[in-house]
């Protein structure tokens, strides 16, 4: 291979993913397991959710409807608006690279001490309830949240992860759903908007908790996102 051709990682099958989201399958990164690359299942591919969308949303450009290249935008715009303090909330991204999938975007994992990829909070929630430590730290994650005017659409159990150290929660870590999801995103343009934005999707997070933990208690259904299986969580 010369130089000059560009490198394709090899992801391999869907099998190899650690998760499935509702639009992308997240790979471990071959080249360096601190890492992940989200690529676009086949299913839920730009043209695809495109289509599925109604007068005026669907006059938006095909880009909008790429996960990947709106979460590398919200990431810039996070990086010029926010700076250093956001990563505390949120892992690091560092851009696309080409793989045997498509262009996928590269992040941080989140794990735990031992390891294991971290659990999301909805996974947290259901297998330990709504303990006192988790309410200190969902508490304080709000706060954060709030105070820094970061960019979110409502906030998803699923979209956040619980990193534990020598067993305690060390924090919280929203890993997708970044961006202001208005026609007219004004949160980009005031901080004093985002502020009460982001206040406003933080205070929401107390009623989506509460409604995991009555489906729990009626015995109701799971649902579809945010399980993962300790093999998945291993990565070797
Ligand atoms: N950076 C990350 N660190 C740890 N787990 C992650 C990370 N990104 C994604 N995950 C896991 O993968 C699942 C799907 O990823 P997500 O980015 O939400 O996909 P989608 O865009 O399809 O919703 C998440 O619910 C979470 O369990
Ligand atoms: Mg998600």
């Amino acid at each position: 291979m010369t130089s000059e051709e560009p490198i394709i990682l090899q992801l391999g099958p869907e099998d190899n993913a650690f998760a499935r989201g509702g639009n992308r399958l997240c790979f471990v990164d071959p080249r360096n397991s601190d890492n992940c690359i989200k690529v676009a299942r086949t299913d839920r591919t730009p043209a695809i959710k495109k289509s599925e969308k109604k007068f005026p949303a669907s006059l938006k450009p095909l880009k909008f409807f790429d996960d990947n290249e709106e979460e590398f935008r919200v990431y810039q715009r996070i990086d010029q608006q926010i700076g250093k303090e956001a990563y505390a909330l949120i892992p690091r991204c560092y851009g696309f690279v080409e793989t045997d999938w498509e262009r996928g975007l590269c992040s941080e994992i989140i794990k735990d001490d031992d390891g294991k990829i971290s659990l999301t909070l909805k996974q947290y929630l259901w297998q330990f309830g709504y303990t006192e430590e988790l309410k200190v730290k969902v508490d304080s994650f709000k706060q954060q949240w709030q105070s820094l005017g970061m960019p979110s659409r409502n906030l998803l159990l699923h979209n956040i992860v619980v990193q534990q150290k020598e067993e305690k929660i060390q924090r919280l870590v929203v890993i997708d759903g970044l961006g202001w999801p208005d026609i007219i995103p004004l949160g980009y343009y005031s901080n004093l908007m985002a502020k009460r934005k982001a206040a406003r999707k933080a205070s929401r997070l107390d009623a989506t908790i509460n409604r995991l933990l009555d489906i729990k208690r009626n015995q109701g259904d799971w649902g579809y996102h945010g399980w993962m299986d300790d093999d998945k969580r291993t990565i070797d």
